[in-house]
């Protein structure tokens, strides 16, 4: 029951320290134990396929960005676009199927193909029992508890802690692993996350723009997949315009959409800072105004209408975080604008046909 929220995805968006807890419990200790997985899963893996949908692809990228800082080659596909043009089948690929109901016809079908073409196959998933699940040659579950708002908040950051855990056990054989100085900012990551939820810090700046033309959402690293999602969440369940760019593409196109009123959320997860800077004083100086969302001292601070700030951790979990104040952001421009948050039109939880 939603209890003392007006909405589930507000409840969900809180939740997610717990959801964290919960997806790295008994996961993190001398090393990654993920208990789930039998112990001939991983044998041979070489390089990781994720095909996935919406959130859950945002999810992936952000994932296979994981395992290539870690020297393990990595992609991630949209399932649809898999299914339409499969990539060749190479010996040493896993295929993992990132899907938090488990039911997405498109992800089904590329673990379909993926199966056809004898290439091992992993579901990570939020349902157990689902048939992604029971069809994958194994699954790895990411315990986020159930999700019951139609957008995704909670199961997209206990996916990416699910993936960086699978990053670091991938990387581990080869050596290299982030080891524990990574293991321990994970373990912090619900803590991080906590600060962001009860900061609210984004509810002044969703009052500030909620009568804009359009949003857009850039970033670098990591930081691309976070602003991809936060431009989905927003238009997800507010219905107003909103695009996410990789930070280095707004020249070549995006660039003429702004002017002032249409914010741009920089996200700042430690990769290129400097050139993130720089495109947000491009921005501004095309009359944009430029929210900043990445460390306190983060140079993009100083160059930006307005800063959320996210708390300190390992670079490759602060999009994590950037994430949580983005979603917190969709959700309140959507109440200013009194929309239907669990229920938006034309969608539903779970996408059951291609
Ligand atoms: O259940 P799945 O993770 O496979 O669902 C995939 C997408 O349909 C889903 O993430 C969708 O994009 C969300 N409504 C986004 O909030």
């Amino acid at each position: 029951e939603k209890g003392r929220y007006d909405h589930y995805m507000h409840k969900e968006i809180h939740e997610q320290p717990r959801a964290l807890e919960q997806t790295l419990q008994g996961r993190l200790g001398d090393g990654v134990a993920l208990d789930d997985l039998a112990d001939e899963t991983l044998d041979g893996v070489e390089r990781v396929a994720f095909v996935a949908c919406g959130t859950s692809y945002h999810a992936s990228l952000y994932g296979a960005r994981l395992l290539i800082e870690r020297g393990v080659p990595a992609s991630a596909h949209l399932a649809s676009e898999y299914v339409t043009a499969p990539p060749p089948a190479r010996a040493g690929t896993i295929v993992v199927g990132v899907t938090q109901s488990g039911e997405t016809a498109d992800t089904l079908a590329a673990l379909r193909e993926a199966h056809s073409q004898d290439q091992p196959t992993l579901a990570v998933t939020n349902t157990v029992g689902s048939t992604a699940a029971r069809e994958c040659d194994d699954a790895l579950f990411i315990r986020a508890g159930p999700e019951i708002g139609v957008a995704a908040t909670k199961t997209f950051s206990s996916q990416v802690a699910t993936l960086a855990l699978l990053a670091e056990q991938l990387a581990a054989r080869e050596g290299t692993g982030r080891g524990r100085p990574f293991r321990r900012a994970l373990a912090a990551l619900p803590d991080g996350v906590r600060t962001v939820v009860e900061s609210d810090d984004v509810r002044s700046v969703a009052r500030q723009f909620r009568d804009s033309d359009a949003y857009f959402f850039v970033g670098r690293g990591t930081g691309h997949p976070v602003a991809l999602e936060g431009a989905l969440k927003l238009k997800e369940i507010t219905y107003e315009h909103a695009e996410g760019f990789a930070a280095g593409e707004l020249k070549h196109g995006p660039l003429a959409l702004v002017t002032e009123r249409t914010p741009v959320f920089a996200i700042d997860t430690g990769h290129n800072t400097e050139k993130v800077a720089s495109n947000a004083e491009e921005i501004r100086s095309r009359g944009g105004p430029v929210v900043a969302v990445g460390p306190a001292d983060s140079p993009l601070g100083d160059r930006a209408d307005a800063h959320l700030p996210v708390p300190d951790t390992d670079p490759a979990l602060t999009g994590v975080l950037a994430n949580v104040h983005l979603q917190l952001l969709a959700y309140h421009v959507a109440a200013e604008l009194d929309r239907p948050i669990d229920k938006p039109r034309n969608l539903a939880k779970s996408v059951t046909v291609e």
